[in-house]
């Protein structure tokens, strides 16, 4: 099929990407220039394990291309995929003024039928707000649309994955007929008959994805309903951490456990120092002014949002307990990305307390995989290192704030080695307790025994 893709930032990208290694035509289109040009370069813009490879290979197949003309975009596709941004507004809702602009060109510069795709993550009721907008823009009788609402479950750090081995595709639609052209998109990911651009053949084999149809107002709430429930099994295990700080449990032991219930599940109760990204953050928020706006108060999501923001002074709290006085200091930092795996540092919980740091006088030294460029823009007066072992040279403390697996295969007696101070914060308790003490250290971590 001919899809064009809206957008092309991350979620773009990868979907894009993927559309094309099953074997579509796809065009994906941007109205920024620069981000074009890059891509027509073969530069992708962001950092997502396998995407490069995948969108090459696309390239050289002839089965992607990336434009900024947008109405030839839209006149050779049958099907439309909107993925641009939603940024959050002062108020926390979510700014839906890309959605508005992109759908009153695809109104006037379409003929014929064409599926028009919300994949932007969109309060509930864009749909009817998209369709009507298609219907007072649209040229009559030149063009006839069918909306659908196709959220994305995408992680950052394994969207690619996530996308080309779902667990589930949720497609939300008016007519029956729109939830056919979805599944025949999606076909070669339901049967798994494509040419897995990650695994060359030796796929995981677990349940087939669920193709999952719903109206369109149950299936934009089901993206805002999903990450405001992990965000508050995050939040549980984080005030649980808490309590077992308190009461001389461990946290891990009890959230292990909790997980071995089926009905509970084991992901997502990783104590630490709260949620990042761009997703749950806004998703959260907007989710509650929207539950607001329609009259009703969703106290459990702000609770979830404020237990998620004391992370950052409860573990600041915890740096000074150990450093004392902070001003004079040298801390190092590892990990600055909001998760392992990607670039992305936006609302990440370790710029916020590096931001803290420096406010207390600390001098900081920081490492991160992929993070740094982004980071150097926001805080160039924190010192980036080359590798961990810079970063620990004549440091008072290590904290330790992304969990990075390479983190923990670092040889951890150079570190102790290079340290002024052998003290280390493990913000995302990737370290052994029992090792890090053996190793000499002073070691601190989130919700288990000191
Ligand atoms: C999240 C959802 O997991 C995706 O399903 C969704 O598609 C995506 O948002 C989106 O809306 O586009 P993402 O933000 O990439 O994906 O990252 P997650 O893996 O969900 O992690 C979010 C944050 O929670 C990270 O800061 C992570 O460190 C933190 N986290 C996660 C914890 O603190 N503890 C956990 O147990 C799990």
């Amino acid at each position: 099929m001919r899809i064009t893709i809206i957008g092309c930032g991350y979620v773009g990208l990868v979907t894009g990407g993927c559309l094309a290694a099953v074997g579509h035509h796809v065009t994906c289109v941007d109205n920024d220039a620069e981000r074009i040009r890059a891509l027509v370069a073969g530069q992708i813009p962001i950092y997502e394990p396998h995407l490069d490879e995948l969108i090459a290979r696309a390239r050289s197949e002839g089965r992607i291309e990336f434009t900024g003309n947008l109405s030839g975009a839209i006149e050779a596709a049958e099907a439309i995929f909107i993925c641009v941004g939603t940024p959050p507004l002062d108020n926390g809702e979510a700014d839906l003024s890309a959605i508005d602009a992109v759908a009153r060109v695809i109104a006037t510069e379409s003929r014929g039928s064409k599926l028009v795709i919300e994949k932007s993550t969109v309060p509930v009721r864009t749909g009817e707000q998209l369709r009507r907008a298609l219907e007072v823009y649209g040229r009559a009788g030149k063009a006839k649309f069918e909306v659908v609402s196709n959220p994305e479950f995408l992680r950052e750090g394994s969207s690619v994955l996530d996308f080309l081995h779902p667990d589930r595709i949720v497609v939300g639609v008016e007519e029956p007929a729109a939830a056919d052209k979805m599944r025949e998109i999606y076909r070669p990911i339901l049967e798994r008959k494509f040419a897995c651009p990650v695994h060359s053949g030796g796929c995981p084999q677990g349940a087939p994805p669920q193709f999952f149809v719903t109206t369109i107002n149950s299936s934009e709430l089901i993206k805002h309903a999903c990450n405001s429930f992990l965000a508050l099994k995050i939040s549980y295990a984080n005030q649980l951490a808490d309590l077992c700080e308190r009461l001389g449990a461990d946290v891990e032991e009890v959230t292990r456990a909790m997980g071995m219930d089926p009905r509970i599940g084991p992901q997502f109760l990783n104590a630490g120092i709260g949620f990042g990204g761009f997703c749950f953050p806004k998703d959260i928020q907007a989710f509650y002014r929207l539950a607001e706006r329609a009259g009703m108060d969703f106290m459990l999501l702000q609770e979830a949002e404020r237990i998620n923001k004391d992370r950052i002074d409860h573990f600041v709290e915890k740096v000074k307990r150990s450093l004392w006085v902070l001003k004079g200091k040298q801390v190092g930092v590892l990990g600055l990305a909001f998760k392992p795996n990607t670039d992305d540092i936006r609302f990440a919980p370790a710029l916020e307390i590096l931001r803290r740091l420096l406010a207390e006088g600390a001098s900081v030294r920081a490492y991160d995989p992929q993070g740094m460029k982004k980071t150097q823009a926001q805080f160039p007066t924190v010192t980036y290192c080359r590798d961990p072992y810079e970063v620990a040279a004549g440091a008072d403390a290590v904290l330790l704030l992304t969990e990075w697996p390479e983190f923990r295969e670092l040889d951890w007696q150079r570190v102790h080695n290079q340290m002024v101070r052998p003290l280390v914060l493990d913000g995302r308790n990737l370290l052994n307790p029992r090792r890090m003490r053996d190793l000499g250290f002073e070691y601190h971590s989130i919700g288990r025994p000191d």
